[in-house]
């Protein structure tokens, strides 16, 4: 299986399936000289884990990250970062029914008709818990841009089923309840709206907004390593991701090219509809990203699928799983948008200099 690094010159590899001993990444290409404090990743990795609430999957991670290699005396020396998580609470017997059918909406059936085998312990490779390693590499990425250049990557839940949860953003708010909400008024809806999911066996999906201000201007390439490209890239290879928007994304459909466009005045832009990038190049605005999540496939209600000889059968889901995927994905999002900002600005300084 190829592909499994991020990045040109922040490079992050991530190995380790959900079942598996260990999971982990090697970030190459991390500046010397940076101060890793190991309670703030794991601060990052205590947002994206399960068990924190009842809205979220049961599976108790310790998610106690070892760093193996790159840091002395608590600076990153240049050398490649070793990061690496022991899974603890893998309960692999909920998955022993599962071994020879392919689950709806999971990648069980495309996996198999690529590779002819697969690890179907909680998904394996496919498995979400590949994500706590971009949220750990996220977490260096993060610090590195907010100490050179000031920048602040935030997330919330902007949207859960049918709940609007952006009406008020008040981002003191985000870290304060189970689901990333920046309106704290819509919290016990939210919780209503999930016990009733629950209770019914049913998921829904949801939308997950992120902003990263201060992004200096220039950082992106016009053509092939568009900023925006790279955004949508990386959103799009979260599990579950369907739908990524820069700026006013889809809604620009049906705004006029009067109302779209970002007037500028010798103060600055009028508004900021290009999510702060323009020909691929950041503007200087608030790079502003919205990313649309599936709801959960995994449902003990019971639904059609077929085995790998090709035989119908019904599947009903056993083991612990995220009744709303997306509510755990804010700290994904802003990782992976730390990473690819992390990424163009070692490109912009390889290639323009400081
Ligand atoms: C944070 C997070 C947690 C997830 N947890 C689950 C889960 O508990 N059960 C499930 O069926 N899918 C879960 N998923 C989604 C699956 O990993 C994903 O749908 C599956 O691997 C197929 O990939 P695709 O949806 O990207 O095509 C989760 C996704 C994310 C981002």
């Amino acid at each position: 299986m190829s592909d499994n690094t991020f990045g040109r010159l922040f490079r992050m590899t991530t190995f380790g399936e959900s079942h598996g001993p260990a999971i982990g990444c090697v970030i190459d290409g991390c500046p010397p000289g940076l101060e890793i404090d190991v309670a703030e990743i794991k601060h990052e990795l205590g947002r994206r884990a399960t068990g924190k609430s009842r809205h979220t999957s049961q599976r108790r991670e310790k998610d106690d990250v070892q760093v193996l290699s790159g840091v002395f005396e608590g600076i990153t020396t240049g050398t490649p970062i070793a990061l690496l998580i022991e899974n603890t609470d893998a309960r692999s017997r909920d998955y022993g029914n599962i071994a020879e059918i392919f689950r709806p909406g999971h990648a069980d059936f495309t996996y198999f008709k690529k590779y002819g085998l697969r690890d179907y312990r909680g998904g394996g490779r496919s498995s979400a818990r590949e994500t706590t390693m971009r949220v750990a590499a996220g977490a260096i990425a993060k610090k590195y841009l907010r100490e050179q250049f000031g920048i602040g990557i935030h997330g919330w839940l902007a949207q859960l089923g049918p709940i609007r949860t952006d009406n008020t953003l008040d981002l003191s708010e985000v870290d304060n309840n189970p689901f990333f909400s920046p309106d704290a008024s819509v919290v016990d809806e939210l919780e209503k709206h999930m016990d009733r999911l629950r209770k019914s066996g049913d998921s829904c999906g949801a939308r997950i907004s992120v902003v990263a201000s201060n992004v200096p201007v220039g950082l992106g390439e016009p053509v092939y390593g568009k900023l925006d490209a790279d955004i949508a890239s990386a959103m799009m290879s979260i599990n579950a991701a369907k739908g990524v928007e820069i700026g006013a994304g889809f809604d620009c459909v049906e705004q006029l090219g009067t109302e779209h466009r970002d007037e500028i005045t010798p103060e600055g832009f009028l508004s900021n509809h290009a999510g702060g990038i323009l020909g691929g190049i950041s503007s200087g605005q608030d790079v502003r990203v919205s990313v649309a999540f599936k709801p959960t496939s995994s449902l003990r209600l019971p639904c059609r699928s077929i085995d790998i000889h090709g035989n119908p059968v019904e599947v009903k889901t056993k083991g612990r799983h995220d009744p709303c995927v997306g509510i755990r994905a804010t700290p994904i999002v802003e990782a992976m948008l730390a990473l690819v900002i992390m990424d163009h600005v070692l490109r912009h300084r390889a290639q323009n200099g400081k």
